[in-house]
């Protein structure tokens, strides 16, 4: 049995994990964007569970040889939560790895909640979701003073209902900058209910597998998202960013000031700051 040292600064030393699900969040891809925690608990962990589909296979190059890694994009619930039970039973420390930040889209509570039942201890690492990833890329910072101070993530309804209350036209009203996940198969959909409250030259930005080998990015006007994703056959991993701020992400616009923050202002005083 390995134990982990929560301490422990030496990265390349092999840490020993208690036996205990160790839900982790990936992040979108990139092997870099993994936080050390997560990296850590990968070094070490003798069972590795991964939705097959979402986490490329370059994160798990990280696991020890002698780590028995499970897929689980053909399993059901009842078939993954008995396994992380068995092994941590067995005295073995498992990491239950998800894409992106555990807390978005990844049915991390029913798998929690049955861990819970079962009395198995768990713990909850988070990641770097996808949106966070996907401005990063675009050198854009998604609240802009002035223009945009709201980020909406939601998501089109699918085999999973969105309740009738987050519809996405009432969404759209905001016009904030809105990070649309898991929404390519019903797209034509999405962009019909944008266009009701965005003007259709709105910048939108298509990120198809962010951090993975194969990326590629789209900037394209809100009324060309739905024919560009048809065009690229996209169908998985792929989030869309509709914001205003994708606009003002230029050079240009910076040197001028417009949309500057307030924060580094030199006319604005703050606590670590104070105006003279
Ligand atoms: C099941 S959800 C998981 C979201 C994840 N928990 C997160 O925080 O990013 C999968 C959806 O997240 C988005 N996504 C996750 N990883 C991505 C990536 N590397 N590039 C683009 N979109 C990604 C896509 O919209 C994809 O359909």
């Amino acid at each position: 049995m390995r134990e982990y040292t929560e301490n422990e600064s030496d990265n390349k030393k092999i840490n020993f994990l208690k036996p205990c699900v160790y839900i982790v969040g990936a992040g979108p891809g990139d092997p870099e964007l993994l936080t050390i925690k997560a990296q850590k608990l990968l070094l070490a962990a003798d069972v590795i569970l991964f939705a097959d589909s979402l986490v490329p296979q370059q994160i798990l190059e990280l696991c020890r040889d002698e780590a028995e890694i499970i897929g689980t994009a053909n399993k059901t619930l009842e078939e993954i939560v008995p396994l992380m039970v068995e092994r941590v039973r067995s005295h073995k420390s498992v990491v239950r790895l998800h894409s992106g930040d555990p807390s978005l889209y990844s049915a991390t509570r029913e798998q929690m909640q049955l861990l819970a039942e079962a009395k198995i201890p768990f713990e909850v690492v988070p990641g770097i979701s996808a949106f966070q990833a996907a401005a990063a890329k675009l050198k854009v910072e998604l609240t802009v003073p002035g223009l945009v101070q709201t980020i909406i993530l939601t998501r089109s309804s699918g085999r999973t209902e969105v309740p009738p209350t987050e519809e996405l036209t009432s969404l759209a009203a905001h016009q904030a900058s809105l990070c649309l996940y898991l929404s390519t198969r019903h797209i034509q959909d999405a962009q019909a209910k944008l266009l009701k409250h965005y003007p259709a030259d709105t910048p939108v930005a298509i990120c198809f597998r962010l951090g993975w080998p194969e990326e590629k990015i789209w900037i394209v006007p809100l009324e060309e998202m739905a024919n560009l994703t048809e065009q690229q056959k996209l169908t998985r991993t792929t989030l869309y960013v509709i914001s205003p701020a994708l606009k003002q992400a230029t050079a240009q616009m910076l040197n001028t000031g417009v949309g500057r923050s307030r924060l580094y202002h030199p006319e604005h005083s703050h606590l670590f700051r104070l105006q003279e």
